[in-house]
């Protein structure tokens, strides 16, 4: 199998899963997604300044209509291979907005950016995405200008084997295994890994500089 294939068979799983989730996302996930307005917060960005966020697996766009009221110059891009999750998070903002939207899998070398972004979120979106997620993040090193920021809020791991199972079915990998990678690839300015319901997982924080 190319790596094309690969890419298109992992988009088309998640394509499927999406298609019914994604009428009950919003209003489940804030009981389990945690960090998600922390990781924005963080983000080493003044509310004036101009900068161009790329949000990788921006589901139904929460944190695109976010990013919009903590950064008023931010110009957002917003990218996901499910056109069920895209069509919720289209329908929040208005056209004079200017919003961009790619349905697309991330990580296939066919961007325009090389070098030009500023920053990039991945906000639980690399743990999905299997086996690929480590060329992801290789992708978007090359993406971002230097001293540009890449921005991740995801799970972690957790010492019960069976709530892994249960998150494998939900096609989420937790194993630990993005941070040393991230630590690799970036110089640390936030790291940070969080409890979630006393311990039954932890989740990551992590923002790290192109140097
Ligand atoms: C758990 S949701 C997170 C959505 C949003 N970032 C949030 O925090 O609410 C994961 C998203 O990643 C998207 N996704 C999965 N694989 C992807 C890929 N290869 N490229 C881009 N998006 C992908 C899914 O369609 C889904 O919308």
């Amino acid at each position: 199998m190319t790596n094309q294939e690969a890419h298109q068979q992992q988009a088309k799983r998640i394509q499927q899963y999406y298609a019914f989730q994604s009428r009950i996302y919003d209003l489940t996930r804030w009981s389990f997604l945690f960090g998600r307005s922390a990781i924005l917060n963080e983000l080493p960005y003044e509310y004036e300044e101009p900068f161009h966020l790329l949000e990788v697996g921006c589901g139904t766009g929460h944190n695109l209509v976010r990013a919009k009221r903590l950064f008023a110059e931010v110009k957002l891009t917003g990218m996901d291979v499910s056109a069920d999750m895209l069509a919720k998070a289209k329908s929040r903002f208005s056209a004079s907005q200017e919003v961009v939207f790619l349905e697309q899998p991330y990580g296939d070398n066919c961007y325009t950016w090389t070098g030009k972004l500023d920053a990039i979120l991945f906000s639980y979106a690399l743990t999905m995405i299997n086996p690929q997620w480590e060329t992801l993040i290789h992708q978007a090193y090359k993406d971002l200008r230097p001293g540009g920021y890449i921005a991740v809020v995801d799970f972690h791991d957790s010492p019960w084997p069976f709530f892994k199972k249960h998150m494998a079915g939900h096609h989420v990998k937790m194993d630990s295994h993005l941070l040393p990678v991230l630590k690799d690839n970036f110089y640390p300015i936030k790291k940070e890994v969080r409890n979630a319901y006393f311990g039954i997982w932890k989740y990551l924080l992590f923002i790290g500089k192109k140097v």
